[in-house]
Protein backbone atom coordinates (compact mmCIF):
# COMPACT_ATOMS: atom_id res chain seq x y z
CA UNK A 1 0.00 0.00 0.00
CA UNK A 2 2.61 2.39 1.47
CA UNK A 3 4.89 1.29 -2.20
CA UNK A 4 1.86 2.16 -4.24
CA UNK A 5 1.39 4.96 -2.97
CA UNK A 6 4.74 5.92 -3.41
CA UNK A 7 5.33 4.99 -6.69
CA UNK A 8 2.37 7.25 -7.68
CA UNK A 9 3.62 10.38 -6.15
CA UNK A 10 6.48 9.43 -8.13
CA UNK A 11 4.82 9.06 -11.30
CA UNK A 12 3.44 12.22 -11.10
CA UNK A 13 6.59 13.84 -10.38
CA UNK A 14 8.27 12.36 -13.33
CA UNK A 15 4.97 13.36 -15.41
CA UNK A 16 5.34 16.69 -14.02
CA UNK A 17 8.92 16.58 -15.20
CA UNK A 18 8.31 15.72 -18.59
CA UNK A 19 5.36 18.28 -19.13
CA UNK A 20 7.98 20.99 -18.33
CA UNK A 21 10.21 19.57 -20.57
CA UNK A 22 7.66 19.83 -23.43
CA UNK A 23 7.04 23.14 -22.96
CA UNK A 24 10.23 24.08 -22.83
CA UNK A 25 10.58 22.60 -26.01
CA UNK A 26 7.66 24.63 -27.37
CA UNK A 27 9.11 27.79 -26.08
CA UNK A 28 11.88 27.52 -28.54
CA UNK A 29 9.62 28.62 -31.01
CA UNK A 30 9.90 32.65 -30.95
CA UNK A 31 7.70 34.60 -28.24
CA UNK A 32 8.29 38.49 -28.95
CA UNK A 33 6.09 40.68 -26.33
CA UNK A 34 3.49 42.80 -28.25
CA UNK A 35 4.93 45.47 -26.56
CA UNK A 36 8.14 45.65 -28.22
CA UNK A 37 6.95 44.78 -31.82
CA UNK A 38 4.69 47.79 -31.73
CA UNK A 39 7.72 50.10 -30.47
CA UNK A 40 9.73 49.23 -33.57
CA UNK A 41 6.94 49.61 -35.88
CA UNK A 42 6.06 53.08 -34.21
CA UNK A 43 10.15 53.87 -34.88
CA UNK A 44 9.25 52.81 -38.06
CA UNK A 45 6.01 54.67 -38.74
CA UNK A 46 8.67 58.19 -37.22
CA UNK A 47 10.99 56.86 -39.71
CA UNK A 48 8.60 57.34 -43.01
CA UNK A 49 7.25 60.74 -41.42
CA UNK A 50 10.64 62.81 -41.19
CA UNK A 51 12.35 60.19 -44.18
CA UNK A 52 15.20 59.85 -41.81
CA UNK A 53 16.34 56.23 -40.45
CA UNK A 54 18.54 57.79 -37.64
CA UNK A 55 15.95 56.50 -34.96
CA UNK A 56 15.55 53.03 -36.06
CA UNK A 57 17.42 50.33 -34.72
CA UNK A 58 18.85 48.74 -37.52
CA UNK A 59 20.87 45.15 -37.08
CA UNK A 60 24.34 45.70 -38.07
CA UNK A 61 25.07 42.18 -39.07
CA UNK A 62 21.94 40.86 -40.35
CA UNK A 63 19.37 43.84 -41.92
CA UNK A 64 18.02 43.66 -45.21
CA UNK A 65 15.37 46.10 -47.03
CA UNK A 66 13.30 45.03 -49.41
CA UNK A 67 10.84 46.94 -51.61
CA UNK A 68 8.45 45.92 -53.90
CA UNK A 69 10.00 42.14 -53.57
CA UNK A 70 13.14 42.94 -54.48
CA UNK A 71 16.11 44.31 -52.10
CA UNK A 72 16.74 47.46 -52.37
CA UNK A 73 18.97 49.93 -50.76
CA UNK A 74 16.89 51.85 -48.33
CA UNK A 75 18.86 55.04 -48.14
CA UNK A 76 17.14 55.84 -51.71
CA UNK A 77 13.95 53.69 -50.99
CA UNK A 78 10.04 54.94 -50.24
CA UNK A 79 11.49 55.17 -46.38
CA UNK A 80 14.02 58.23 -47.49
CA UNK A 81 11.28 60.34 -48.20
CA UNK A 82 9.39 62.39 -45.94
CA UNK A 83 5.34 61.39 -45.96
CA UNK A 84 2.53 63.17 -44.53
CA UNK A 85 1.10 59.85 -43.09
CA UNK A 86 -2.58 60.53 -43.10
CA UNK A 87 -3.66 56.78 -41.69
CA UNK A 88 -1.95 53.99 -39.75
CA UNK A 89 -2.37 50.81 -38.25
CA UNK A 90 -0.15 48.04 -36.77
CA UNK A 91 -0.64 44.22 -35.96
CA UNK A 92 1.66 42.16 -34.18
CA UNK A 93 2.71 38.54 -34.56
CA UNK A 94 4.27 37.56 -30.97
CA UNK A 95 5.34 34.17 -32.42
CA UNK A 96 6.82 34.86 -35.76
CA UNK A 97 8.73 38.31 -34.30
CA UNK A 98 7.48 40.46 -36.78
CA UNK A 99 4.95 43.16 -37.22
CA UNK A 100 3.06 44.49 -39.58
CA UNK A 101 2.26 48.51 -40.55
CA UNK A 102 -0.24 49.86 -43.54
CA UNK A 103 0.66 53.53 -43.61
CA UNK A 104 -1.71 55.77 -46.07
CA UNK A 105 -0.53 59.24 -47.25
CA UNK A 106 -3.14 60.89 -49.49
CA UNK A 107 -2.20 64.64 -48.90
CA UNK A 108 0.90 65.00 -49.11
CA UNK A 109 2.93 65.89 -52.62
CA UNK A 110 3.02 61.97 -53.97
CA UNK A 111 0.34 59.76 -52.39
CA UNK A 112 1.40 56.31 -51.62
CA UNK A 113 -0.49 53.50 -49.63
CA UNK A 114 2.45 51.53 -48.03
CA UNK A 115 1.89 47.75 -46.58
CA UNK A 116 5.44 46.78 -44.74
CA UNK A 117 6.41 44.08 -42.59
CA UNK A 118 9.42 44.33 -40.09
CA UNK A 119 11.22 41.34 -38.98
CA UNK A 120 13.42 40.91 -36.24
CA UNK A 121 16.00 37.89 -35.85
CA UNK A 122 15.11 35.00 -33.51
CA UNK A 123 13.41 36.93 -30.06
CA UNK A 124 15.86 39.66 -30.18
CA UNK A 125 13.48 43.00 -30.61
CA UNK A 126 16.20 45.31 -30.28
CA UNK A 127 16.90 45.57 -33.50
CA UNK A 128 15.17 45.24 -36.95
CA UNK A 129 16.32 42.55 -39.03
CA UNK A 130 14.28 42.88 -42.32
CA UNK A 131 12.01 45.61 -43.42
CA UNK A 132 10.19 44.26 -46.29
CA UNK A 133 7.44 47.07 -47.84
CA UNK A 134 4.47 47.13 -50.64
CA UNK A 135 4.71 50.91 -51.45
CA UNK A 136 1.99 51.58 -53.77
CA UNK A 137 1.69 55.05 -55.73
CA UNK A 138 -0.06 56.64 -58.54
CA UNK A 139 -0.40 53.84 -61.61
CA UNK A 140 -0.55 50.62 -59.26
CA UNK A 141 -3.74 49.03 -58.90
CA UNK A 142 -6.70 50.52 -58.71
CA UNK A 143 -4.96 53.15 -56.75
CA UNK A 144 -6.36 56.38 -55.10
CA UNK A 145 -5.14 56.71 -52.09
CA UNK A 146 -7.83 59.15 -50.88
CA UNK A 147 -10.48 56.87 -51.75
CA UNK A 148 -8.94 54.11 -50.16
CA UNK A 149 -8.18 56.25 -46.67
CA UNK A 150 -12.24 57.11 -46.87
CA UNK A 151 -12.98 53.14 -46.57
CA UNK A 152 -10.14 52.61 -44.11
CA UNK A 153 -11.02 55.35 -41.66
CA UNK A 154 -14.71 53.70 -41.13
CA UNK A 155 -13.60 50.23 -40.47
CA UNK A 156 -12.97 49.30 -36.88
CA UNK A 157 -10.12 47.25 -36.25
CA UNK A 158 -10.40 47.03 -32.06
CA UNK A 159 -9.22 43.71 -30.41
CA UNK A 160 -11.37 41.47 -30.18
CA UNK A 161 -12.65 39.97 -27.14
CA UNK A 162 -11.40 36.27 -26.46
CA UNK A 163 -14.73 34.76 -27.69
CA UNK A 164 -14.43 36.26 -31.07
CA UNK A 165 -10.43 35.29 -32.12
CA UNK A 166 -9.61 32.30 -33.65
CA UNK A 167 -5.65 30.89 -33.59
CA UNK A 168 -3.18 31.48 -35.95
CA UNK A 169 -3.31 28.34 -37.68
CA UNK A 170 -6.89 29.06 -38.62
CA UNK A 171 -5.83 32.44 -39.60
CA UNK A 172 -3.13 31.18 -42.03
CA UNK A 173 -5.86 28.52 -43.24
CA UNK A 174 -7.48 31.83 -44.43
CA UNK A 175 -5.10 34.12 -46.07
CA UNK A 176 -3.48 30.88 -47.83
CA UNK A 177 -7.05 29.63 -48.75
CA UNK A 178 -7.92 33.61 -50.42
CA UNK A 179 -4.54 32.99 -52.02
CA UNK A 180 -4.85 30.21 -53.60
CA UNK A 181 -8.75 30.98 -55.25
CA UNK A 182 -6.91 32.10 -58.48
CA UNK A 183 -5.69 28.67 -58.86
CA UNK A 184 -7.54 25.86 -56.68
CA UNK A 185 -11.55 25.98 -57.67
CA UNK A 186 -12.10 25.11 -54.15
CA UNK A 187 -10.92 27.62 -52.60
CA UNK A 188 -13.18 30.03 -52.80
CA UNK A 189 -15.97 27.91 -50.50
CA UNK A 190 -13.60 26.94 -47.86
CA UNK A 191 -13.36 30.70 -46.93
CA UNK A 192 -15.68 31.60 -43.49
CA UNK A 193 -16.97 34.68 -45.52
CA UNK A 194 -19.08 37.33 -43.24
CA UNK A 195 -22.18 38.54 -44.80
CA UNK A 196 -21.75 42.43 -44.34
CA UNK A 197 -17.76 41.69 -45.01
CA UNK A 198 -15.73 44.26 -46.97
CA UNK A 199 -13.18 44.29 -49.64
CA UNK A 200 -10.67 47.42 -50.50
CA UNK A 201 -8.66 46.30 -53.31
CA UNK A 202 -6.57 49.48 -54.00
CA UNK A 203 -9.55 51.91 -53.92
CA UNK A 204 -11.99 49.44 -55.52
CA UNK A 205 -14.68 48.69 -52.66
CA UNK A 206 -16.74 45.25 -52.74
CA UNK A 207 -19.54 45.00 -50.36
CA UNK A 208 -20.08 41.82 -49.22
CA UNK A 209 -16.54 40.79 -50.22
CA UNK A 210 -18.02 37.66 -50.41
CA UNK A 211 -19.21 38.53 -53.76
CA UNK A 212 -17.87 37.80 -57.79
CA UNK A 213 -14.95 35.66 -56.36
CA UNK A 214 -11.96 33.83 -58.76
CA UNK A 215 -12.43 29.76 -58.92
CA UNK A 216 -9.18 28.74 -60.52
CA UNK A 217 -8.23 29.42 -63.91
CA UNK A 218 -4.47 30.41 -63.65
CA UNK A 219 -2.54 27.36 -63.58
CA UNK A 220 0.84 29.75 -61.51
CA UNK A 221 0.31 30.18 -57.64
CA UNK A 222 1.05 32.96 -56.18
CA UNK A 223 4.01 32.43 -54.18
CA UNK A 224 6.92 34.10 -51.76
CA UNK A 225 4.20 34.43 -49.23
CA UNK A 226 5.54 36.18 -46.03
CA UNK A 227 3.14 36.18 -43.26
CA UNK A 228 2.27 38.77 -39.82
CA UNK A 229 -0.91 36.41 -37.90
CA UNK A 230 -2.23 38.61 -35.16
CA UNK A 231 -4.50 36.73 -32.86
CA UNK A 232 -6.04 39.43 -30.80
CA UNK A 233 -7.17 41.16 -34.02
CA UNK A 234 -8.14 38.60 -35.82
CA UNK A 235 -5.81 39.10 -38.87
CA UNK A 236 -3.59 37.97 -41.15
CA UNK A 237 -1.24 39.89 -43.59
CA UNK A 238 0.42 38.22 -45.99
CA UNK A 239 3.40 39.66 -48.61
CA UNK A 240 3.56 37.59 -51.59
CA UNK A 241 4.51 37.97 -55.53
CA UNK A 242 0.43 37.97 -57.11
CA UNK A 243 1.67 35.50 -60.22
CA UNK A 244 -1.87 34.55 -60.64
CA UNK A 245 -2.51 37.18 -62.30
CA UNK A 246 1.06 38.27 -63.40
CA UNK A 247 4.01 39.16 -61.19
CA UNK A 248 2.92 42.24 -59.04
CA UNK A 249 4.51 42.82 -55.91
CA UNK A 250 1.48 42.19 -53.22
CA UNK A 251 -0.49 42.49 -49.89
CA UNK A 252 -3.21 40.83 -48.37
CA UNK A 253 -4.45 41.31 -45.40
CA UNK A 254 -7.71 39.48 -44.29
CA UNK A 255 -9.40 40.34 -40.57
CA UNK A 256 -12.09 37.66 -38.93
CA UNK A 257 -14.34 38.19 -36.75
CA UNK A 258 -15.83 35.18 -34.74
CA UNK A 259 -14.41 33.26 -37.19
CA UNK A 260 -16.16 34.92 -39.64
CA UNK A 261 -14.04 37.26 -42.92
CA UNK A 262 -15.11 40.97 -41.70
CA UNK A 263 -12.64 42.80 -43.99
CA UNK A 264 -9.92 41.81 -46.85
CA UNK A 265 -7.12 44.92 -47.85
CA UNK A 266 -5.25 44.59 -51.02
CA UNK A 267 -2.11 46.51 -52.27
CA UNK A 268 -0.89 45.93 -55.16
CA UNK A 269 2.47 47.05 -57.41
CA UNK A 270 1.84 46.49 -61.48
CA UNK A 271 5.26 45.48 -63.38
CA UNK A 272 8.79 45.25 -61.51
C1 LIG B 1 22.85 53.54 -51.22
O1 LIG B 1 22.52 54.88 -51.54
C2 LIG B 1 23.38 55.83 -50.90
C3 LIG B 1 22.79 57.22 -51.18
O2 LIG B 1 22.67 57.46 -52.56
C4 LIG B 1 24.79 55.65 -51.42
O3 LIG B 1 25.65 56.57 -50.78
C5 LIG B 1 25.25 54.23 -51.13
O4 LIG B 1 26.51 54.01 -51.71
C6 LIG B 1 24.25 53.23 -51.69
N1 LIG B 1 24.63 51.91 -51.25
C7 LIG B 1 24.79 50.91 -52.09
C8 LIG B 1 25.18 49.60 -51.49
O5 LIG B 1 24.64 51.02 -53.29
C1 LIG C 1 -0.81 56.74 -36.00
O1 LIG C 1 -2.18 56.54 -35.66
C2 LIG C 1 -2.54 56.87 -34.35
C3 LIG C 1 -4.01 56.60 -34.19
O2 LIG C 1 -4.30 55.29 -34.56
C4 LIG C 1 -2.24 58.34 -34.07
O3 LIG C 1 -2.52 58.62 -32.73
C5 LIG C 1 -0.78 58.62 -34.38
O4 LIG C 1 -0.55 60.02 -34.25
C6 LIG C 1 -0.45 58.20 -35.80
N1 LIG C 1 0.97 58.42 -36.07
C7 LIG C 1 1.40 59.18 -37.06
C8 LIG C 1 2.88 59.32 -37.17
O5 LIG C 1 0.67 59.72 -37.86
C1 LIG D 1 18.77 37.23 -40.55
O1 LIG D 1 17.48 37.83 -40.61
C2 LIG D 1 16.50 37.03 -41.20
C3 LIG D 1 15.24 37.85 -41.28
O2 LIG D 1 15.44 38.94 -42.11
C4 LIG D 1 16.30 35.77 -40.39
O3 LIG D 1 15.36 34.95 -41.03
C5 LIG D 1 17.63 35.04 -40.27
O4 LIG D 1 17.46 33.95 -39.42
C6 LIG D 1 18.69 35.96 -39.72
N1 LIG D 1 19.98 35.29 -39.75
C7 LIG D 1 20.79 35.27 -38.68
C8 LIG D 1 22.08 34.58 -38.88
O5 LIG D 1 20.49 35.82 -37.62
Amino acid sequence: MMLTRFANVFDEGFSGIVVTLGLQIFSVQAQCTREELLAAASNYIVAQTSGSLSGLSLSTDNFTYQENNEVANISTGVLSQPLKIDLNRTSADVVGCASYTMLISASGNTPYVIATQLRHAGEDTSSIAMIDTIAATTGSLFFNAQRTLEYIQGENWNTLNEDQRVDRDELKRVGDAYLDMWTDANAADSIPWGTDCERVEGSMLTKPCGASLPRGGSTRPNGNRRYVIDETIGSVDVLCSFDSLGNMPDSHEVRLESGKVKYVHTVTVIGS
